[in-house]
C-alpha cells in the first residue's frame, strides 16, 4: 500500500496508497476471510441452533453489513487518516462534534481485544498443521480426534507457544510494512483454500449425512418464519448473528476504514464491497456445509463450541487418500487466512499510534503487538488453568468474545452508519459513492433508517 503514485486524489493519505484496485479488494478479502468463516461461523451457528440463526445472519450481512462496509470505506477514503483522525476530521468538515472520534477509539480497542484471542486460535491452527504432518489423524476415530483436541488445548505451554509464534509473525510483517507480500499471499491463499474446502465438501456429500447437515443449516422452524413466540431463536442469538455478520466482514472496528484510507479515488466502493461480501459469505456457508454433515456422521454435538472445526475436519482428512498432505496444507492455509486478518485487526491501532504519537511503524507494531500478546494469555488459559474461572459471560475468552462481538462491533457499526447517513452531507457521500442514482438512494435509505433501526432494535431486545 506504500505506493505514492496515487493519481489525482483530493487528500493524500499519510501512508501512501494501494497500488491498484485489485490490491485493495485482495486486502479487504484477506481481512474478511479468516477464522471467522471457517472456525467461528460453524460453531456459533451450531450453538444457536442452525437454520433460523443462519437466516438472520444472512439478512444482517445484506441489510446491515453491506451498507456499513460501504460507509466505512467512504469515510476512510474521504478522511485519508487512521480511523480516529478520519472521524475527527470529517466531523469538523461537516460541522459536527469532534466527539465522533470516539468511534475510531472503540475500533482501535476492539481490534486489540479481538486479536488477543484470534491469535490464540490461529496458534491452534499452526499447532494442527504440525499435528497433521505427524500423521496422528490418519484413520483416527471421532473419540481419538476429540481426545487429541482436549489434550492439545489443555496444555497452556504449547498453546501459549503457538500464540506467541503467531503474534511474533504478525508483528514482524506489520512492522516491515507487509502490504506487497499481503497481496501475493491473498492471491494464492483464497483460491487454494477454496479448492481444499471444495474437496472436503465432496467428502461431506458422500458421508451419508449431507441432507441432515443441509437441513440443520437451512431449515427454519415455521414458528420463526411466522415470527410467532414459539420460535426457539432468542434475542441473544439474533444479537450473536448480528455480531457474527460484523465480525466476519471485518466491520464495526475501523479496519476497513483504515484500509479505505489508502484507496484511490476512482475505485467503485459499491462493486468492491459486493465482491468482498459475496466471497466472504460463500466461504462461511461452504465451511458450514462441510462441517455439519461430519458432525452428524460422527455423533458429535453441533453446539460443542470453539473446538468444533478441530474435531471434525481432521476426521475427514484422516479418511482421505493423501490425508496427511492435505490436512497439513489446509491448516497452513487457514493460518495464512488468519494472518491476513490479524494484519487488518492490528492496523487501526498501529496507524493511530504512528500518527498520534509520531512513532515509526516498527515501534508502533511492537508496542501494540506486545500488549495484544499479553492480553492473549487470558484466552490461552481459558481452556485450561482458568477454565473454571467464570464470570459474566463465562471464561475470559467468552467475555472478550461477548464484549467485542455483541457490544463493541454493533455499537461502533451503528455510530459509523449514523455518521455516514446523517452527519455527512448528501453531497459528500454521493461524491464518494460516485452516484446520485437509484443505487445511491437505496444505500442512503439503508444507512439512514433501516440499518440503524435494525441494529438498535436487536441491541435493545437482547439487552432487556
Ligand atoms: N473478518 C475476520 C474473520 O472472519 C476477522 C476480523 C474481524 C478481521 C475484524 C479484521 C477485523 O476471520
Amino acid at each position: 500500500m506504500l505506493n505514492n503514485q496515487a493519481g489525482e486524489e483530493k487528500r493524500a493519505s499519510l501512508h501512501g496508497h494501494w497500488s491498484s484496485k485489485m490490491t485493495f479488494i485482495l486486502a479487504v478479502t484477506g481481512s474478511a476471510v479468516g477464522l471467522g468463516n471457517i472456525w467461528k461461523f460453524p460453531y456459533v451457528a451450531g450453538q444457536n441452533g442452525g437454520g433460523a440463526f443462519v437466516l438472520v445472519y444472512l439478512i444482517c450481512v445484506v441489510v446491515i453489513g453491506m451498507p456499513v462496509m460501504m460507509s466505512e470505506i467512504l469515510i476512510g477514503r474521504r478522511g485519508r487518516r487512521n480511523p480516529v483522525a478520519a472521524m475527527e476530521l470529517l466531523s469538523k468538515e461537516e460541522g459536527s462534534s469532534r466527539h465522533w472520534r470516539w468511534v475510531g477509539v472503540i475500533g482501535v480497542f476492539a481490534g486489540i481485544l479481538i486479536l488477543s484471542y484470534y491469535s490464540v486460535i490461529a496458534g491452534w491452527t499452526l499447532g494442527y498443521a504440525v499435528k497433521s504432518a505427524s500423521g496422528v489423524f490418519v484413520g483416527a476415530s471421532a473419540e481419538a480426534v476429540s481426545a487429541e483436541y482436549q489434550n492439545f488445548v489443555s496444555d497452556w505451554r504449547i498453546t501459549g507457544f503457538c500464540h506467541t509464534l503467531f503474534m511474533a509473525l504478525t508483528i514482524f510483517f506489520v512492522a516491515r510494512g507487509v502490504e506487497r507480500g499481503l497481496e501475493q499471499a491473498v492471491r494464492f491463499m483464497v483460491p487454494a483454500l477454496l479448492i481444499l474446502m471444495l474437496a472436503l465438501l465432496g467428502y461431506s456429500i458422500n458421508s451419508g449425512y449431507f441432507a441432515q447437515g443441509l437441513s440443520f443449516m437451512f431449515s427454519v422452524p415455521e414458528s420463526c418464519m411466522a415470527l410467532a413466540p414459539e420460535c426457539p431463536l432468542t434475542w441473544d442469538s439474533v444479537l450473536a448473528a448480528l455480531g457474527q455478520a460484523f465480525f466476519t466482514l471485518s466491520i464495526g472496528m475501523g479496519c476497513i476504514m483504515a484500509y479505505g484510507a489508502y484507496l484511490p479515488d476512482e475505485t467503485s466502493i459499491t462493486s468492491t464491497s459486493s465482491a468482498v461480501v459475496i466471497a466472504d459469505t460463500g466461504i462461511a456457508i461452504l465451511a458450514g456445509l462441510t462441517i455439519f454433515p461430519l458432525v452428524f456422521a460422527n455423533g458429535l454435538d453441533p453446539a460443542d463450541g470453539p473446538g468444533l472445526v478441530f474435531q471434525t475436519l481432521p476426521l475427514a482428512f484422516g479418511q482421505m487418500a493423501g490425508g496427511i498432505f492435505f490436512s497439513t496444507i489446509f491448516f497452513i492455509l487457514l493460518s495464512f487466512a488468519a494472518w491476513t486478518s490479524a494484519i487488518a485487526l492490528i492496523e487501526p491501532a498501529v496507524a493511530w499510534v504512528v500518527e498520534r504519537f509520531s512513532k515509526t511503524r516498527a515501534q508502533a507494531s511492537l508496542l501494540i503487538g506486545i500488549l495484544i500478546w499479553f492480553i492473549g494469555f487470558g484466552s490461552v488459559l481459558s481452556f485450561n488453568a482458568l477454565a473454571n474461572m467464570e464470570f459474566l459471560a463465562g471464561t475470559i475468552f467468552d467475555n472478550v468474545n461477548y464484549l467485542t462481538d455483541k457490544i463493541m462491533l454493533p455499537l461502533a457499526g451503528l455510530l459509523i452508519i449514523l455518521f455516514a447517513g446523517w452527519v455527512m452531507s448528501r453531497n459528500s457521500t454521493a461524491d464518494e459513492l460516485g452516484s446520485t442514482g437509484r443505487l445511491y438512494n437505496f444505500w442512503r435509505l439503508l444507512a439512514r433508517f433501516i440499518a440503524p433501526i435494525g441494529i438498535l432494535f436487536v441491541l435493545a431486545n437482547a439487552i432487556t
